[in-house]
Parts: C-alpha cells; structure tokens; sequence
C-alpha cells in the first residue's frame, strides 16, 4: 500500500488496534477508526497516537447494527477488521450464546459493506482459539500447523465464532476477486489494555491482582498447568503491517511463537517482578480454557516474513509499569 493510503480499522480504539492505528498514522496513511468502545477506549488511542492523534479519524459506532456507519468505507484502500467480543475466559464461558451471536452479526454486516464497495485489501484478525480442542492438549502439545483447523471444533462459542468471520473472509476473496488476508493470532498482551475489569484478560488481571493485592496474595485461575502461547502486541503489528502487502487469499496465518508457557510461570514471573514475597493460590473450581496450545509460525516466516521478538518477561515488566502509573486497580 503505497503512503497516503485510506485505511479503515474496525475495533481501532482496543489494545491490538490503538497500537495498529499508531503505526498506519505514522508510516503516513490515513486512518479511520470505527469502535463502540465496548472495551477499548479513546483514552487508548491517545497513549499509542501521542501527539498524531488529532490525525485519527474516530467513528464511534456499533458494527452490529446496521447505521450510517456504513458510509465510512466508501473510498476506503484496505480494511483492518479487528472489531469483535474478547474478552477473558470468565466473561468468554459465562456469555457464550451473547458472544457467539454478537460477532456474527458484527463480522457478517463487516463483510457485507466491504463486498459492497471497491476495496482493494481486506485483512481479517481470527483467533488460535478456533483450532480443535483436542489438539490444545497443554505445555507440550505439538505446535499448531494450519492445516490443523479443519475438522473444525473449537472449545468455545468465542472460538466458533471467530471461526466464521474466517470463512466470511474467505468468500469474500472468491465473490469479489479481491484480496483477503486471515491472521490467527495466539494470545496477545501489551499496553494499553483494561486491567480492571471482568473482561479483563489473563496477563493483565494478573497483573492487576499482584500490584494491588492487600494481603500478599494472588488467586490464579486453574492449577496453573495450562498454558498459552504469548505474543506481544508489537510482534503482532509487525505482522498486520506486512499484511498489507503479503499474505493475500493464502488461507489462514498464524501468529504466534512455539513456545507455550504455563499460567504458573506467568503468575511466577509477574511476582518476580511485581513483589517477589506474594503467595500464589490456584482456585481449580474456575474455568481455564483450553489446557495449552503453540503455534508452528512456519508459515507466518515464509509468507509475512514475520518472527516474534518480544522477550516474555520485558513485555511483562512493560505491563507492570502501564498498570502502576495508571493505578485504581483490583
Ligand atoms: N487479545 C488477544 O489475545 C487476541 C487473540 C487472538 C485474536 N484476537 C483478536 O484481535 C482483535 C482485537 O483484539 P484486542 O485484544 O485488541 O481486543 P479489544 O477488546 O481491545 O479490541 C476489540 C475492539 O472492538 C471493539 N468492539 C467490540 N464490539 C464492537 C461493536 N459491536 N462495534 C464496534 N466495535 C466493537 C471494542 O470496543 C474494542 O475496542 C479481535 O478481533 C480479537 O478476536 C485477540
């Protein structure tokens, strides 16, 4: 996409969009943004744009229902769809019929406006969590490969429905003879994220657990044996942006590195950090999702030239100094 290029990012003002958007403005594009701030936040836009953010143009709209809305993407050279219901584990298996339902009509409306302009680039952010349970089976489960998706069964509705934007996406590059990029992210961390709230992710409510803790302790989720495979929110830009060039109608991509570490680790590291004298307790009566997964990036390397960088525990430490400056916790 050459400089100047209008570029529209659903779901702009949340963690992975704000630093997107950051980018974009920065490189020289022009950037619209549209979110209903249902978990992201202006305030986040203005901590990654600093002095850029007047450039920004914000919609604030909800892309599930129909609206003016629409209208933005006239004109428009690529399209960024990262809009949707994500949220922590607790508020992901206590809401799953909401979800399912919200980010179906979310990404089908999405599709639908951009099948109905001449947009050149659509770029789709899909989920890890659409792989098949079976295959995230903990620490040492064999990295995930692509091909794996299919025959689908994702663990949860969030899973599922991430799944379906994916072959909206998919139909779309065949319907209108343009092109698509599917990326499947595994799990993302960084700033600026909501830390506070009960849609609050695992890293950042753990985070916010340890900093704020009156007692010295920290209740984790599980027994700690599950695991993710972590990517930081700069390693996963680095992949949106060379999306907008490479990528194009070659399936899904993950990014997302092959090493899955435990919630326990994390919790450790965050002690280590935060105060190194906070007792851990695993609360096992709560849900913990699938039990652990990695990515076989392989493809992400040939395809995108993409790598993760980010060591673990910096980005950890990054969160930790984000959550204490910006405090009101627990
Ligand atoms: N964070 C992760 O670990 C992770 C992992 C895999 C995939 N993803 C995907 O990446 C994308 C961005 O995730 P994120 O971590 O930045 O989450 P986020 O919640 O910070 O960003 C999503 C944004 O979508 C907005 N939104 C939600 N419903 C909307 C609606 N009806 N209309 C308009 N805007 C709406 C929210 O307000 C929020 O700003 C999502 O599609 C998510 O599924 C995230």
């Amino acid at each position: 996409m050459k400089k100047g290029s209008r570029i529209l990012v659903t779901g702009g003002a949340g963690m992975i969009g704000s630093n997107l958007v950051a980018r974009l403005i920065s490189m020289g594009h022009e950037v619209t943004v549209i979110d209903n701030l249902w978990r992201g936040s202006i305030d986040n836009l203005k901590y990654t744009c600093k002095e850029n953010f007047e450039k920004v143009n914000v919609i604030i709209a909800d892309l599930s229902v129909p609206g003016d809305w629409y209208l933005a993407f006239k004109e428009i050279d690529c399209v960024y769809h990262l809009a949707d219901i994500v949220a922590g584990i607790g508020y992901v298996f206590s809401n799953e019929g909401y979800l399912f339902r919200k980010n179906l009509l979310i990404n089908s409306l999405v599709t639908q406006v951009v099948a109905s302009f001449d947009i050149k680039r659509y770029i789709y952010v899909g989920t890890a969590c659409s792989f098949p349970k079976e295959l995230q089976t903990g620490v040492d489960a064999a990295p995930l490969k692509e091909a794996d998706q299919f025959p689908a069964s994702p663990e949860s509705a969030y899973g599922w429905s991430k799944l379906m934007g994916e072959l909206d996406a998919t139909y779309l590059a065949k319907e209108k003879n343009m092109e698509t990029v599917v990326l499947s992210l595994h799990n993302v961390y960084g700033t600026p994220c909501d830390y506070k709230s009960p849609k609050s992710q695992v890293i950042p409510s753990l985070i916010n657990r340890a900093v704020f803790t009156k007692n010295k302790k920290i209740s984790v989720w599980g027994d700690g044996s599950q695991g993710r495979a972590f990517i930081h929110v700069s390693d996963v830009v680095e992949g949106l942006i060379s999306a907008l060039s490479r990528g194009g109608n070659s399936g899904a991509i993950q990014l997302g590195p092959n090493i899955c570490t435990s919630i326990a680790e994390i919790a450790e590291t965050i002690c280590d950090i935060v105060d190194e004298s906070i007792v851990i307790e695993y609360d096992t009566t709560k849900p913990t999702g699938d039990h652990g997964r990695r990515a076989d990036y392989t493809k992400a390397k040939q395809v995108l030239g993409w790598e993760p960088k980010m060591d673990l525990k910096n980005g950890l430490t990054d969160i930790v100094s984000y959550v204490k400056k910006n405090g009101e916790g627990i």
